[in-house]
């Protein structure tokens, strides 16, 4: 495994329709494993595929809604918001790809994701709280869409505080 640079605004990559994976050959988890160290290392708690510069559909997302419990790690290929509640909540987000900044975003309080394994075994996952704002963030990614595109509000951050999620 190893890390890979993350890329940062303006690159083209970050705005690019990410393709969908075909293959999920040894390429693909050398892309996967080298995504989870690299999230680790920034630290973050999700990064997508283009974000390494890699423009295929892929995230990775590892965080715990329950303190009480180690975080989770998710891998998902190909994923797609199949099912949304009407209800949003706003958060604030950062993103690892736009130094510097944060904002308020609103997002859907409750979604399924559906998609693919590492391994391409079909996938579904309901969910709710911060891990999905995080996937709703990492699948904006996938499409070029970026946080400060729908933020109702951004600010600059000098120093990320402690409670805010990077993805
Ligand atoms: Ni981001």
């Amino acid at each position: 495994m190893s890390i890979r640079e993350i890329i940062t605004v303006p690159h083209p990559t970050l705005r690019r329709k990410a393709r969908p994976v075909t293959r999920f050959d040894e390429s693909l988890q050398t892309l996967i494993d080298d995504m989870v160290e690299t999230m680790r290392d920034a630290p973050g708690v999700g990064l997508a595929a283009p974000q390494v510069n890699v423009p295929l559909r892929v995230i990775v997302v590892e965080y715990g809604d329950d303190e009480e419990a180690p975080p989770k790690l998710y891998v998902v290929v190909n994923p797609e918001i199949t099912r949304h509640t009407q209800e949003t909540e706003v958060g604030v987000e950062g993103c690892l790809s736009i130094p510097g900044l944060l904002g308020d975003v609103e997002r859907f309080s409750r979604i399924t994701v559906r998609g693919q394994s590492r391994r391409g075994q079909p996938m579904k996952l309901k969910l709710s709280g911060w891990t999905a704002r995080i996937f709703q963030h990492e699948i904006d990614h996938l499409n070029g869409v970026l946080f400060t595109d729908k933020a109702l509000s951004i600010y600059k951050a000098d120093a990320v505080p402690e409670d805010t999620q990077v993805a």
